[in-house]
This record gives structure tokens, sequence and C-alpha cells, in this order.
């Protein structure tokens, strides 16, 4: 499981688990989280073995760059896959903005905070109403050929805007809300990015959570998207993925991020962490060899989902 996949079509590679870090310095999204707890939980992803790390602008107006441009001067930049997003314009109310140039100003920026001279993955974070989508792909091209991003990613988008988008070909990654828990993507985006030659990156992949098994009955009204009757087949799929766990020795949030892991339409699985020993766990998820009748069997409980 340890084996490394190309993004795209560039050689940018990535292990098949990565980190996401919207709760590193992400105050501006999230209550009571603690710098130190981000410095901490970057600094246990990279010696735990992780190597691609998932950040952007909007996680704290760009203070998880920030910790992460700290943190990873200590290591070998060559060996780390940053991947970071910009779109939100802080000049005007945080309203998307895909211009070509708001968008190489973003990049800019975005290697200050980071402090290093390249990313490897660089994703518009979310579709703007007004910009023609080619354009804004034609300028990540040129940031691309300028070395300043190593591959070119876009997030939120629909299929029709990812279309657009790829319409030279240029589109090497895409970034969407997939879990077991929201499958849509199943259907609607990974035929074309399977047949383009278009990773895709799943967010939210334990569900904020919900899908570590944490959470029991008394916690429905905490998951408000999803009506009493829903919660409680959540539940019982869950339970379904505890037995299969046991078997491995492992717990529900590692044989969850194995399941994304054993499927071939998903390239990278970013699950995000508070502390460090959320991310020493999830990592081990790389040592779960996930078997096919326990994938279907998994597969099977939450085809509700789908
Ligand atoms: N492109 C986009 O628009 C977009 C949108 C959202 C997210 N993202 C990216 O996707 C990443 C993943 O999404 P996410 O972090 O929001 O959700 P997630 O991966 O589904 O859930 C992560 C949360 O689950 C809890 N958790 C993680 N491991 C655990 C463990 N072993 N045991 C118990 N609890 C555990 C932690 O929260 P608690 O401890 O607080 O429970 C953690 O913050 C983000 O970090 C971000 O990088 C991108």
């Amino acid at each position: 499981m340890d084996k490394l996949i190309k993004i795209g079509n560039t050689d940018v590679a990535s292990k098949k688990i990565g980190l996401g870090t919207n709760k590193v310095g992400g105050h501006n999204l999230f209550k009571n989280l603690k710098d130190e707890d981000g410095y901490a939980v970057i600094k246990k992803a990279i010696d735990s073995g992780i190597t691609t790390l998932d950040t952007a602008y909007m996680y704290g107006l760009g203070r998880s760059e920030k910790i992460i441009g700290d943190v990873i001067g200590d290591y070998d930049r060559q060996k780390l896959v940053i991947a970071t997003k910009a779109a939100q314009d802080p000049d005007n109310d945080f309203k998307n903005n895909n211009d070509p140039e708001f968008l190489k100003k973003a990049v800019d920026e975005a290697l200050k905070r980071l402090k290093t001279d390249y990313i490897d993955i660089f994703y518009i974070h979310f579709p703007d109403e007004k910009t023609p989508k080619n354009e804004s792909v034609a300028a990540l091209n040129e940031l691309k050929q300028a070395g300043k991003i190593r591959s070119i990613g876009v997030s939120n988008f629909s299929l029709d805007q990812i279309k657009e988008a790829n319409q030279d070909g240029l589109v090497d990654i895409v970034e969407d809300n997939y879990s077991l828990l929201h499958r849509d993507a199943e259907t609607k985006l990974f035929p074309y990015l399977r047949k383009n030659n278009i990773s895709f990156v799943p967010y939210f992949p334990l569900a904020s959570g919900l899908l570590t098994g944490k959470y029991s009955a008394a916690d429905a009204k905490k998951f408000s998207q999803y009506t009493p009757d829903q919660f409680k087949q959540i539940l019982i799929a869950i339970d379904k993925v505890r037995k299969i766990a046991e078997k491995y020795d492992a717990t529900v949030a590692q044989v969850i991020l194995a399941w994304y892991m054993k499927n071939p339409d998903i390239s990278i699985v970013i699950p995000g962490a508070r502390k460090p020993e959320q991310v020493e766990q999830n990592v081990k998820a790389l040592d779960v060899n996930l078997g096919n009748t326990d994938y279907h069997t998994i597969d099977e409980a939450f085809s509700d989902f789908k």
C-alpha cells in the first residue's frame, strides 16, 4: 500500500494517504484550535511517513500555509507534496475569483507563506461565476511552465465546469466532496476523470469524524444533515465495518481509509486531524490490506448513499 501514484499526466508522485489540514491554523472555520496542535500534527504526519499535505489560503486566511511553511523547512522539500488552493478574494468580501491575474498573485503569496519556491498541486478552490474556466487554467499552465506549480487542480467544480476547464487537456487533478456517505462522484465525475486521466482526491473522507465510529445514537443531533432514520442506518453500516476491523486488528477509521485506497478511482485520501494521535492512527491504514470480500461488504453496507 506504500507505493506511489502519479498525479494526472505529471511526474508528481504521492502515497495514497496524505493529510488534510483545515484544522491546522483554520481558526476562521473551527473553534478551539491551538496552533501548537497544528505544528504537532504536521510534524507527526511527516515523521510518520506522510508526504502529501493538503492546505488552502482559506484555512486561517494563510495561517495553515504559514504553519506548514514553518515546519517543512526542517525536512527534505523534494520528498514532500504540498497542495494548496485559492479563489476567495480578501479584497472583495472573500467572493470567489478565478481571474487569471488574481490566481497568479494568489500563487505568489502562497509560495511566500509556505516558504518554498514551488507548489506541487495548486487547485482553484471554488469556481466563480464569470471567468471562462479554460482561461483560468491557461494562467495556471503559465505558472506550471515557469516552475511555480507542478500540477493543475480544480475543486468544487461541477462536471460541466471541469469539462470547460479541461478543454485543452490541462487539468491534472480534481478535489471534491466524497465519502461512503456522499457517493455522487462515482456516477457524476469518475467516468470522465478516468477517461481523461485526471486524478481524484475526496474531501471529508471520514465525514468530519462520523466515519471513525466514535459517535453513537446519542450524537444524532450533531449531524442534522441526516434524518433520524438515516443516522440509524449509518450507525448500522459502521457496525458492519467495526466487525471487519476486528479481523484486521484495525480501527474503523483505518478500514474506511483502506477502502478508499483500494478504489482505483481515488488517488489520494486526505483525512484531516485535530490532534497528532489521530494522524498516527490514520496513517496505519496503509498497513490494512483489505480483501475483496470485505471491500464489497463495505460497498454494499453504504449502498444507500450512492
Ligand atoms: N476542497 C475543499 O473545498 C475542501 C473542503 C473541505 C475539506 N477539504 C480538505 O479535505 C480534508 C479532509 O476533510 P476534513 O478534515 O474536513 O474531514 P474528514 O477528513 O472527513 O474528518 C477529519 C476529522 O475527523 C476527526 N478525526 C480524524 N481522525 C480521527 C481518528 N483517528 N479518530 C477520531 N477522530 C478523528 C477529526 O475531527 P475532531 O477531532 O474534531 O472530531 C478530524 O479533523 C481537510 O482537512 C481539507 O484539507 C477540502
